[in-house]
Order: structure tokens, then sequence, then C-alpha cells
């Protein structure tokens, strides 16, 4: 049952993936780092190729977590295409993903062991059904995103803590050391907001004589300086600025001159009335029950609730500030559903209780193939691009301009399919000379002037003339809202009839436009 359960998790997260290949504008620093190194290599006179240079962000990030997961996708690549099973460049893409992903369930399923180990197998799987039917988690992390890749080390330290036999009542010495080690490391150079959670973690292995104050001291200060040098070190050689720490840049910039609050500022109360609902659905309640009756589960999410608490100190709040508790809040749910199912199986309150757990998992389901579905309508200049890459496969002597929303949706370096750079193990492109022009803010008329340009990929079509000047050739649709049909009720009917009730409206995102 074990493995089957492993197969889960894995194969949910790599479903997400596969569903939707595409990425958005968040996720665009660290896949096109992963891009250049894969692409590039990291000589130093390679450099000058990469695309932070010319789209360098508001803050510098670092290059570590995109650096190891190029490291480890690199051979996967080359084994890949010897198969035959990569033949673009966005096959690339969507490797690099899987194995984000990958790790991240690695991660999920080690805690779903220590979850069995320590509370029993039932409610181990429990938790790994909770974990999949969630949208969030197994959506995001197979997306390059900074807090994805913090996700990996925050987990295999939520395992740590997490794992010993039922009646042990603490992790041992050097077990706490490793998780407090690894989560200093992560603050240090993936997200600082980590730090927020090493805080109660720290606070209550002392209160709780897991280790002592001197241990905790020599751990995080040499696991913090080791991790500082690395960061220094590694991303001040690809930003070429020195010293460069950017967590600490971002620290700056965000907190101290609070340049995040320009992002939007939300209510102290956003996490936990708005986020945690949304990211949890029914494992809210059932996390609630389970640490209701069970002290150690109450122990479990002491940190993640002060956690949360801190965070809710900074104006500007994403759900992805908070994405490492979900786990930890799932083994609460879990244990709140075997204890639901467990009591006075056989009795009529008993298959009651078992039938609204299952009605909770169900409902999770059915949100999250709905969002599924809205997301994989989300990622129009991912479509636009691929059908243009497509349809002008042999014409040579391209210059295509991309518009901003076209960029933000999808149209990644990856999608650059008859640009260099061009690995040597992809067959070489039919058509060639082709530029993609990423050049912000240029209106219709400065772009039906510059006479190079001889495509876009548009937003609109209502600036440019489309009797002289542009030939309309295609238009990409994307989600736009969704549409309840309650109509369909009034006439009765089978499931077809119910799942109409809601569908998807689509309109037009992107135009596609030829120079006449
Ligand atoms: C915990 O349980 C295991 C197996 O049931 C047993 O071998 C071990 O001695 C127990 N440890 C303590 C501290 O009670
Ligand atoms: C993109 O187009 C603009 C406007 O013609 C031009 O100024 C710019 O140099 C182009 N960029 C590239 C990379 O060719």
């Amino acid at each position: 049952m074990s493995t089957t359960l492993d197969i889960l998790i894995l194969g949910t997260a790599c479903l997400h993936v596969l569903l939707t290949p595409y990425t958005k504008v968040e996720e665009s620093f660290n896949l096109h780092a992963t891009h250049d190194i894969i692409m590039y290599g990291i000589g130093s006179e390679r450099l000058s190729h990469y695309d932070h240079f010319v789209f360098p962000g508001a803050v510098p990030r670092s290059f570590i977590g995109s650096l190891i997961l190029a490291w480890l996708s690199r051979p996967l690549v080359g084994l890949a295409s010897s198969f035959g099973w990569i033949t673009t460049k966005l096959d690339i893409q969507i490797l690099v993903r899987l194995v984000l992903t990958t790790l991240n369930a690695l991660m999920l399923c080690l805690i779903r062991r220590s979850v069995s180990r320590r509370f029993g197998r039932l409610t181990g799987l429990y938790f790994a059904i909770i974990t999949c039917s969630q949208f969030h988690l197994p959506f995001w992390m197979g997306r390059t995103l900074p807090n994805m890749f913090a996700l990996v080390p925050v987990n295999l330290a939520t395992y740590l803590l997490l794992s010993r036999a039922p009646n042990s009542t603490k992790p041992s010495y050097w077990i706490t050391h490793l998780a407090i080690g690894l989560l200093t490391s992560t603050a240090v150079i993936l997200r600082s907001e980590v730090l927020l959670l090493l805080a109660p973690i720290v606070l209550q292995a002392l209160v709780s004589g897991y280790t002592t104050f001197a241990s905790i001291v020599r751990v995080g200060v040499t696991a913090g300086l080791v991790s500082l040098a690395l960061t220094v070190l590694v991303d001040s050689y690809f930003w070429q600025r020195w010293p460069l720490w950017p967590e600490l840049a971002g620290i700056y910039f965000n907190v101290y001159e609070g340049k995040s609050a320009e992002w939007g500022v939300s209510p102290p109360h956003t996490y936990f009335t708005s986020f945690l609902p949304r990211l949890l659905l029914s494992a809210l309640p059932l996390s609630l029950i389970g640490a209701l009756i069970d002290g150690r589960i109450r122990e479990l999410l002491f940190a993640p609730l002060v956690f949360v608490g801190l965070i809710s100190a900074l104006g500007h709040k994403e759900w992805r500030f908070v994405i490492y508790v979900v786990p930890a809040f799932n083994v609460a749910a879990a244990r709140g559903a075997r204890w639901l199912t467990g009591i006075r199986k056989g009795t009529i309150f008993g298959r009651m209780r078992f039938f609204i757990v299952m009605a909770m998992i169900s409902a999770n389901c059915a949100v999250t193939i709905i969002h599924t579905q809205a997301s994989m309508a989300n990622y129009p200049g991912g479509l636009a691009l691929s059908a243009f890459n497509e349809r002008y496969s042999s014409t040579d002597n391209v210059h295509v301009h991309i518009s901003n929303l076209a960029a933000q949706t999808g149209a990644s370096l990856f999608l650059h399919a008859h640009a260099p750079p061009y690995p040597p193990y992809l067959a070489p492109p039919r058509a060639s000379h082709w530029t993609y022009n990423k050049t912000e803010s240029l209106d219709a008329k400065s772009l039906t002037v510059s006479t190079r340009i001889t495509h876009i990929i548009a937003e609109s079509t209502s600036d440019f003339d489309l009797q002289r000047k542009w030939t309309l050739v295609d238009s990409v649709a994307g989600f736009d809202h969704w549409e309840k049909n309650f109509a369909v009720l009034k006439n009765g009917g089978g499931l077809k009839e119910l799942l109409a009730i809601v569908t998807m409206a689509q309109i037009d995102k992107l135009y596609i436009l030829e120079r006449r």
C-alpha cells in the first residue's frame, strides 16, 4: 500500500505539470535562470547571454535553486533526448518542471511515511488522499518559484521533526539540529520568511528540551555562515555585482523600504480568513478536529500557527508565502479524519461520520477539478507562441513582437523554438533568422512604423489598421469566467446535465497579426 500512495502523490504532481506545461511571469526568473544554465553553461564568457541582465526584475534573486535544478535536469535531458522523448525546447521546460515537482513529491512521501509510523497507517492514507485532493500545493510545487524551491528543505525539516516512534516524546539531538540547520540555510539562501517559521520551532525545541540553547546557537551560526558564504559567492558571480546577498537585498527593498506594499496591502487576518481556507479547503475543519483530540497534533501545529501569525504583520500578503504550513495542517486533518471514521464503526453514527469525511474529500476534488480546468485555459501566451512557431515553422526571417500579456502568460525562453541557443541534442530548426522581441510599451503605431517587425502577438486588434497594414491570422482564447447555468436543472436529466451547471466561458485574449 505504501508504494501505491507514493505513486499517487507523485502521479498527481506530474499530472499537473503535464496538464499545464506553460508558466507565468512569477516563475520566469528561476525558469529562465535554469534555461540559461542548461543551454549556455556557467562559464564567465557565456554569462553575457543570460536573460536576467536584460530583464533583472525588481529585486535580485538567488541562482542556487536554479543551479541545483539545472544540474539535476541536465543528465536527464541528455538521456531523454537519446530515447527521442525530447524533440523541442518546450519538452525541456516540461522535464525541468517534472524534476522539481518530483523533488517536492518525494518530500511529501517522506512525511506520509512518518505519519504512518507515528499515527498509524490509516492516518498516512488519509494524509496522501487529502494532499492529492487539494489544488494549490500539487499544482504549484512543480513551478519554479523561490518558494517552491524552499518548500523542499522545509518539508524535509517537517519530516525530520515529525518522524519518531509513536511512544517517543522527543526527536533525537542530531535530528533536531539537522532540521534547524536546514531551515537556517533555506532562510539565508532562498526565502527569508522561513526565519519566521524557524523562530517558533527553536522556541519549541528549547522549551520541550529537544536540545540546548548553546547547541542551537552553534548549529544556527554554522549553517548561517556557510550558507551566507555560498549565496554571496554564487550570486555575486551570476549577477556580476560584488558583494550580493539576494535575500538581504530583498528584505531591504520589500520590508525596510516598504516597496512590497506597492503590490498591495491586505488586512492582518487575511491569511487566516482567506488564504489558508483556500489552500486547505476541507482539510481546515478536519485539522481543527485533529488538534482537539490529539496533543501531538497541537504540538505539531504550534510552529505553523505562530509563523502565519508573525507573517501577518507584513502588509503585502500572498498565499505562497505560507505554502510551507500546508503539509503540517494536512497531517492534522488526516488525524481528524482517522478519528472521525474510526469511532463507533458499524453503528449508524459511525457510518454517518465516514460519509461526512468522504463528502469533504470529494468536495476538495470537485474544487480542484474546476481550478485545474480554469488553469489549463489560463496560459494564452504559451498557446499563442506554440501555435505561432508551428504555423511559421518553415518561414525564415521572422521578427515577432510579443506583447506584455503574452510574455506574462507562457511565452518563456523555452518557446523560442527558432532562435538560438540550439542545443546539439535537438534536431536543428527548419526556420532561421528569427527574432522574438519582448520590448515593453510599444504601441500599435510604433509597431507599425518599425518595419523590421513582421508579426505581432497582440493583446487587442483595435489600434491596428487591419485593412491596409496587418492581417489577422489567428486568435487565441483564454479563461474568462465561470458561467452558472441553472436553466439546465429545470429540464431535469442525468449527470451530463448536472455537469453543465457551471461551464467555462473563454474569450479571445491574444491575436496573431502578420504585416501585409
Ligand atoms: C516504544 O515502543 C517500541 C515498540 O512498541 C518499544 O520497542 C520501545 O521500547 C518503546 N520505547 C519507549 C521509550 O517506551
Ligand atoms: C524590438 O523592436 C523594437 C522596435 O522596433 C526595437 O527598437 C528593438 O531593438 C527590438 N529588439 C530586438 C531584440 O530586436
